[in-house]
């Protein structure tokens, strides 16, 4: 249970590269040379003779035992949803049922090939094919591609979809306009693409500012990337209005549905006028994602936009199910093969769980959770909800502790690090980026009135505590397995992932 008193097992584990010298399912003990072993086996231990490599090969040596404790280790030292909440804003960390966990692993879906034959998958082919005309009409989009693989991929695939089907009209339009509040894989995706990124900046409410919109659209204007709710958490109710505008200049909407998770069964984006949705499929549908598992991006598409989705789709004729690679003008593949089956699957069976009826209630969920939070934080002191404070939110909120930043010098870096001390994890910071000091905090439908309430009591005691001592707040954390670490050890390319390599140089003194 979180709490003051929370501590989280600090281990000395090595890494697995680091145990040497193990094999399989025995250990040798230490010193024995080869001889001795092939003495004791009664085989020569070492047939290839000249052939063999002089060197061992730097693998991990463990045996079972060792190999089964040291990620119980780890595990002990890490956190996740199976923990306590990990309200990252935009992430939608909601818990990943384990009824989708075992299907998905199920060996009759879990080892098949996608070289095989159609004939030998025709039951794989029949779930992605119903799964497709789910997320068709949860979206309210004609068709789907589920080939990429994440949220980022699908607003490439949207992006090039939306480049190709300018060029075959023959219009040159390179401007794809972007709100301030939009996920920085927005502009980059349209960047990617080959598009101007025009910027149209927030109204006082939060919302897009239709006079800029307006000023901004001309013949040159592609599209516009937007995610509704935003990701302020504030639904962008003047969305008929800039579908119209932006219609009527001859540009396309394109939906980011990282936030989906606000408003799924109630509306749909393609009702508001959208033209092509990508899915954050492990984020709405419950797959898990960031450290726990590959992601899916499933791209829709309406009308016209629907012969550019890339191919191959899945068809039926009768009772089969096939693969069509027909492909006039779509963009061609976005992924090898047919995307990454595992969380369509889990997708799948969540959603077959909960039915349309349930989808609507996660929504709702999850809204009750963000306006709960919201009032448990009124009076408050140290943080203050920018935009509109009255209106309520959706899938998330976004405060700012800008106040507590002014009067103690503590910023929102060090309450995220002070939430990690009370076994809470921290809400995104410094995004969106038109929020000063931002935490960014969504529960999800999945979280405990209890564990809100604990959340909005541990941001209060922060700011008691910053206000008494705050140089007590900056040495946040210590509970952890890990201390604050140094920001740009822990950022830079050459030492963000602990790889083998990483620790190679290491191991040689080059880094440290
Ligand atoms: C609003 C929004 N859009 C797009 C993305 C990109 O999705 P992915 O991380 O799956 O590439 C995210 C990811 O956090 C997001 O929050």
């Amino acid at each position: 249970m979180a709490g003051k008193e929370w501590r989280q097992a600090r281990w000395e584990e090595p890494l697995v590269n680091e145990y040497q010298g193990r094999r399989g399912g025995y250990t040798i003990p230490h010193g024995w040379e080869d001889e001795e072993l092939a003495r004791i086996v009664g085989e020569p231990w070492d047939r290839l003779g000249g052939l063999s490599r002089g060197e061992a090969p730097q693998l991990p040596g463990l045996s079972e035992i060792e190999l089964v404790r040291h990620y119980t280790r780890l595990a002990h030292m890490s956190y996740g949803v199976d923990n306590g909440p990990v309200p990252l804003g935009s992430c939608t960390m909601k818990y990943n049922p384990r009824v989708s966990e075992e299907l998905a692993s199920d060996p009759r879906v879990a080892l098949l090939h996608p070289l095989q034959d159609e004939d030998t998958v025709q039951g794989l082919l029949e779930i992605l094919w119903r799964l497709e005309r789910w997320l068709a009409e949860i979206t309210g989009m004609d068709r789907c591609s589920l080939q990429p693989p994440a949220g980022a991929a699908g607003e490439l695939t949207g992006a090039l979809m939306i480049r190709k089907y300018h060029l075959d009209r023959g219009e040159e339009r390179d401007e794809m306009l972007v709100p301030d509040s939009a996920h920085g894989t927005n502009p980059a995706s349209a960047a990617m693409a080959g598009f101007r990124v025009v910027k149209i900046p927030s109204n006082s409410r939060g919302t897009v500012d239709l006079e800029a919109l307006r000023a901004a659209l001309s013949e040159r204007t592609a599209g516009i990337m937007l995610t509704n709710p935003n990701t302020l958490g504030l639904f962008e109710d003047e969305i008929l209005e800039i579908a119209r505008l932006v219609h009527d200049a001859g540009g396309l909407l394109y939906y980011d549905g990282a936030n989906l998770n606000g408003i799924m069964g109630i509306v749909r984006p393609g009702d508001m006028g959208f033209d092509i949705v990508h899915l954050n499929v492990h984020k709405t549908f419950a797959s898990p994602h960031g450290g726990g598992g590959p992601g899916a991006g499933v791209v829709c598409a309406k009308g016209a936009l629907v012969d550019y989705l890339p191919r191959p789709l899945i068809e039926r004729r009768g009772d089969r199910f096939y693969w069509d690679y027909s492909c006039e003008r779509c963009i061609g593949r976005i992924r090898a093969f047919y995307g990454n089956i595992a969380p369509l699957l889990k997708a799948y069976v969540y959603i077959a769980s909960l039915s349309g009826v349930g989808l609507r209630e996660a929504a709702l969920q999850a809204t009750v959770n963000t306006n709960y939070f919201i009032a448990l934080m009124r009076g408050v002191e140290g943080y203050e909800l920018p935009y509109d404070p009255e209106r309520p939110r959706k899938h998330e909120v976004v405060y700012s502790a800008k106040p507590l930043h002014r009067e103690t010098g503590v910023t929102a870096g060090d309450v995220a690090k002070a939430l990690l001390d009370r076994g809470l994890h921290a809400p995104t910071i410094y995004f969106p980026l038109i929020v000063d000091e931002a935490l960014m905090i969504e529960f999800t439908d999945s979280e405990t009135p209890e564990n809100i309430e604990a959340y909005a009591e541990a941001l209060r005691e922060i700011a008691e505590q910053a206000r008494r001592s705050p140089e007590e707040v900056k040495k946040a954390p210590r509970n952890t397995s890990v201390a604050r670490v140094d920001e740009v050890y822990a950022n830079h390319p050459r030492t963000v992932t602990p790889s083998y390599r990483v620790h190679a140089l290491r191991a040689k003194g080059l880094l440290r």
